[in-house]
């Protein structure tokens, strides 16, 4: 049966540690595996705005050899016709499709109809491939996964249901402070209103925007809510004190994070995002079969 990554809630704690090993070597010695994807196209396909996302699918898909059609979906026939024939369609022509969606229920009805690998590129609950760039980030500063506490402070959205999922299959305990009626819908290790309380003995501390794709029209009144969740320097003291500054970007200053946190020693933000490239290879690799 074809593998899809859809949330990340498919695959194990080992499943997830060996791409990250994978992803870690790719990075490490990429001319080993230059050819590895030879003849493999990857179609992307996305309903909203991205910068890294559709970068780092691209660039990698060349870098091993590969290449990858990026479809925006208000200029193809996906914008009227019927998902489930143009799905059909893509399939004839990629050997792995990736897409970004609002609603999480696209990408099941797209599985419905494929016999190739479908991965995830964030929807409105799920963001696993930022999930698997951020953990493979925090081995590579910290040597290991298990054990660790990270701290997420702020909306409980796509980007924290998923690293929620993530941190707790590879032994990272996560706690998540979010203000009532913001909470994920994944069950961190411990759910707070309280930011405080969750950066106690954090080891990373994470933070995404407050408002986010699709959300724009509660953009007033989520800034009046979260204000009390900003990551800042003061905040930031609860916390270890050699702990990391994470965010999925795009960051906005002065709301979610300030810029002394962000651009302070312990922000690895840039590197998340240079990983998002890496990570994503050794998830093609993986669904392809070819490790
Ligand atoms: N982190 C992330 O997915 O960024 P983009 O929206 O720019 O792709
Ligand atoms: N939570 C954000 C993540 C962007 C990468 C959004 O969905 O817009």
């Amino acid at each position: 049966m074809v593998g899809h990554l859809l949330t990340l809630k498919e695959y194990s704690g080992n499943w997830i540690e060996e791409v990250i090993e994978k992803s870690i070597n790719i990075k490490l010695n990429s001319g080993k595996y230059d050819n590895i994807l030879k003849n493999k196209t990857l179609v992307m396909l996305f309903e909203k705005a991205s910068t890294r996302t559709r970068c780092s699918f691209e660039t990698g898909m060349t870098k091993l050899g590969g290449h990858a059609i990026f479809l925006d979906w208000n200029t193809t026939q996906l914008k009227k016709a019927s998902l489930k024939d143009e799905i059909r369609c893509i399939e004839r022509y990629a050997d792995i499709i990736t897409a970004r969606v609002f609603k999480h229920e696209t990408l099941l009805e797209m599985v419905k109809y494929m016999k190739k690998p479908l991965i995830n590129a964030l929807c409105d609950q799920y963001h696993p491939c930022q999930t698997l760039s951020d953990l493979m980030t925090i081995k590579e500063k910290k040597g290991k996964l298990d054990g660790l506490k990270l701290a997420y402070i702020g909306d409980g959205n796509n980007v924290c249901n998923s690293l929620i999922i993530g941190c707790k299959k590879v032994g990272i305990k996560i706690n998540v402070a979010a203000p009532k009626g913001y909470e994920p819908i994944e069950k961190p290790n411990l759910l707070t209103k309280e930011p405080k309380e969750a950066l106690k003995d954090a080891d990373i501390v994470y933070t995404d925007t407050w408002i986010s794709m699709g959300q724009e029209a509660e953009a007033e009144k989520r800034k009046k809510i979260f204000p009390p969740y900003q990551i800042n320097k003061e905040l930031m003291k609860y916390a270890k004190k050699d702990a990391l500054f994470m965010h999925c970007l795009p960051a906005y200053r002065g709301y979610e994070v300030t810029d002394e946190v962000i651009d302070s020693k312990q922000s690895i933000v840039f590197d998340q995002a240079e990983n998002r490239m890496w990570a994503q290879l050794g998830v093609i690799l993986k669904l392809l079969g070819k490790i």
